[in-house]
């Protein structure tokens, strides 16, 4: 049987999702795909968020954090299983895994731009002590930040790595929605938002993307270091994490997996 999937956003991760479908993975088939600046690229429906959830078995969630709560309130109502890529909205927006707990719908968040959560779902049998997280980015990748307005930083004046942020998941989401998607994403494999720490840095000398995690279980210490290096199609995004997305649908389908 073929898994029909919708695509909601068809940007950076959207589009590189779409190419990977039509070009062929095993069990899957693009239906449709939901889009406020259509590209010319895919011949496919585009749709509202409503009809994209009434068509597809498996919807990909690739938006804007605000506005996912729309897309998973259509998706949960038709009890439709969906890949949330956008993480962190799940802990800016607490209405939706409040109406997700009166729905059959699963909710898949990939690896994204992050290594190692295997191990960190592992430890969590024996219990974590501790999770952080440091992800380091050129300044202009938190261009638009609300904790850079609130705090008046003038990130033209980053002229060398600069902590901009300590605390804990939930205030880095509410502070950089945009940055924090691996912070939300390791808090809920892991030892939730309260208590997983993030500490986000700039650097005017960064190649890329870094993120590096460190989560201490009671016998095993996981250090998880990515290098990623931005997305031609849009540099606040890693390309690892359209590929996240691909690999779970293969995962899905494999007759092997290795977790
Ligand atoms: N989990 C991770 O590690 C990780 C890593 C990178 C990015 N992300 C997140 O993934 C999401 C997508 O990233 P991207 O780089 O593809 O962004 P993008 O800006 O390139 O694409 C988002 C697309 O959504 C479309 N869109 C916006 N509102 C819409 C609406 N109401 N209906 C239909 N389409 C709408 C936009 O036109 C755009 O094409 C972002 O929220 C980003 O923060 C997560």
């Amino acid at each position: 049987m073929t898994t029909k999937i919708g695509i909601a956003g068809v940007g950076a991760i959207g589009s590189t999702v779409a190419r990977a479908l039509i070009e062929g993975i095993d069990g899957f088939e693009l239906e449709c795909a939901s889009e406020i600046n259509q590209p010319d690229e895919f011949d496919i429906p585009y749709v509202d968020f409503a009809s994209l959830a009434e068509r597809s078995d498996l919807i990909i969630e690739c938006l804007p954090s605000n506005a996912v709560p729309t897309l998973t309130s259509e998706a949960f109502s038709r009890d439709k299983d969906i890949i949330i890529i956008t993480s962190a909205a799940l802990l800016i927006h607490p209405s939706i895994l409040e109406q997700h707990k009166s729905s059959a719908s699963r909710i898949i968040v990939p690896s994204g731009a992050l290594a190692g959560l295997d191990g960190v779902s592992a430890l969590m049998h024996s219990g974590i002590k501790s999770a952080t997280i440091i992800s380091t980015k050129l300044p202009t990748g938190f261009l638009g930040a609300p904790f850079v307005s609130d705090h008046n930083i003038d990130l033209e004046c980053v002229t060398e790595k600069t902590r901009l942020f300590k605390g804990n998941a939930l205030e880095a989401a509410q502070g950089f929605p945009a940055n924090v998607n691996v912070a939300a994403t390791l808090s809920l494999a892991g030892i939730g938002p309260e208590r997983t720490e993030v500490e986000i840095w700039a650097d005017p000398n960064a190649m890329g993307n870094k993120h590096e995690i460190i989560v201490e279980g009671k016998l095993s210490t996981i250090r998880a270091s990515v290098d990623n290096l931005p997305d031609p199609a849009n540099p606040k995004t890693s390309i690892l994490a359209a590929q996240s997305i691909i690999a779970v649908l293969k995962g899905m389908s494999s007759p092997l997996v290795v977790l």
